[in-house]
């Protein structure tokens, strides 16, 4: 053959191989991941329906659900801004600030359990937890519902959402509606969601390197399944520690809930899916920068020394992971009328 058609042949093999292994890389990512449903999930003995999910919205943007009347839910997890507060740590009642940053209440119907510890089992059982935190909003179940029974214009809203029960304004029903409607806080169709339903060119060259250092290097061990990241709990520092300054010792994660001597500094391994949005980073937040926390990653969990490239690659990779962010309208809350109890300072 000619010096022609043999060039053109090693050409035409070389296309090949190239097309077979990202295929073989692409099966390789729908092995490991899945890619977030359009619609809201069903939760368990919670259904939705659209009045009770517009009861959820208003109470997760209802500020006197909090003792100061001052903070909503989306005060510290702002929607519109990826579900977080852009703080290390949260700014809660009296300007306190908590122990741990807010992690994005965005797909976090699909975590494995809430809460960096994953003390809480689901959403309706974490919503409780910040309403009577002392340095988050710092009320009461009674006076939730207190509260709510002194604004005239919940009456209504809680009985088109609980039909037919007769005092339907009650803490678990409070609960229940925050957590259908955070179940529609979800973020489809990110690059990475069409690449998995198996659009090649959803991602460009840099990205699909970067997943595939994601998954050789050990990442994907821990950030899996269609939250990439949310369903298991590791040790912040599998193989080398981080300095006290984000790992300080006097969190030691898990062991909180379990007391377990084995789960001292385990954390529910995050979701990376709108990562590049969420910064700063680890339950501390105290980094800043993705590409530094991609390569302390590298060193605590893997023992590998990652390259300034293959840190920008994977940097790349998780940008592919911002999906389509939820466009909610401001629910116009009922007014408050004189006898409606009053913030307190
Ligand atoms: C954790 C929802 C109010 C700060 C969470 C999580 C959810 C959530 C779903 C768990 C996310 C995950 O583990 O991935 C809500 C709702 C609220 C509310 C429905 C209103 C009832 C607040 C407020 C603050 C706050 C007002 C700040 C003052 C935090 C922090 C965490 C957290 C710091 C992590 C705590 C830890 O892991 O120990 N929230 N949140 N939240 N939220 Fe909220
Ligand atoms: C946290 C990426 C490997 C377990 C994180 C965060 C990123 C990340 C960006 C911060 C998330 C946030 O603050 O919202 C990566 C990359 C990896 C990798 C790029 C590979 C180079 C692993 C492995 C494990 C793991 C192999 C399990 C052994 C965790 C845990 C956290 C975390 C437990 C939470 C740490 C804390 O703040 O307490 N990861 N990860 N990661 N990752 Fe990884």
């Amino acid at each position: 053959p000619s010096i022609k058609l043999v060039s053109l042949m090693v050409l035409a093999s070389l296309a090949t191989g190239q097309a077979w292994s990202q295929t073989a890389l692409m099966k390789q990512a729908q092995g490991l991941f899945k890619p977030i449903p359009a619609n809201a999930p069903p939760l368990a003995g919670n259904a939705a329906t659209p009045a009770k999910v517009e009861l959820g919205k208003m109470l997760y943007f209802e500020p006197r659900l909090s003792e100061s009347h001052a903070i909503s839910c989306n005060s510290c997890h702002m929607v519109g801004m990826g579900g977080v507060d852009l703080q290390e740590t949260s700014l809660g009642h009296r300007w306190q600030h908590g122990g741990r940053n807010a992690p994005t209440v965005y797909n976090a119907v699909f975590d494995v359990a809430q809460f960096w510890d994953g003390r809480a089992k689901d959403l309706e059982q974490q919503a409780g937890g910040p309403l009577v935190n002392p340095v988050e909003m710092d009320t009461t179940e009674a006076h939730v519902v207190e509260q709510l029974k002194g604004i005239p214009g919940y009456a209504a809203v809680f009985a088109k959402a609980y039909p037919a029960v007769p005092d339907p304004i009650t803490f678990d029903n409070v609960r229940k509606a925050i957590a259908l409607f955070e179940a529609t806080l979800t973020t489809p169709n990110a690059p990475f969601d069409r690449y998995l339903k198996g659009d090649e060119k959803a991602l460009d060259a840099n990205q699909q390197e970067g997943l595939a250092l994601f998954i050789n290097k050990g990442c994907a061990a821990c950030h899996n399944g269609i939250n990439v990241g949310g369903g298991m709990y590791a040790p912040f520092g599998v193989v080398e520690r981080p300095g006290a300054d984000i790992l300080p010792p006097g969190d030691k994660g898990r062991f909180a809930v379990t007391k377990t001597v084995s789960d001292e500094y385990v954390f529910r391994v995050p979701s990376l899916r709108n990562i590049a949005l969420t910064a700063p980073y680890f339950h501390t937040g105290k980094v800043w920068d993705l590409r530094q926390a991609v390569a302390i990653m590298g060193s605590s969990q893997l023992g590998a020394k990652l390259s300034d490239e293959e840190v920008g690659k994977i940097e790349v990779f998780l940008g592919a992971l911002t999906g389509d962010q939820p466009k909610v309208a401001l629910p116009i809350l009922p007014p408050s009328v004189a006898t409606t109890p009053r913030p307190k300072p």
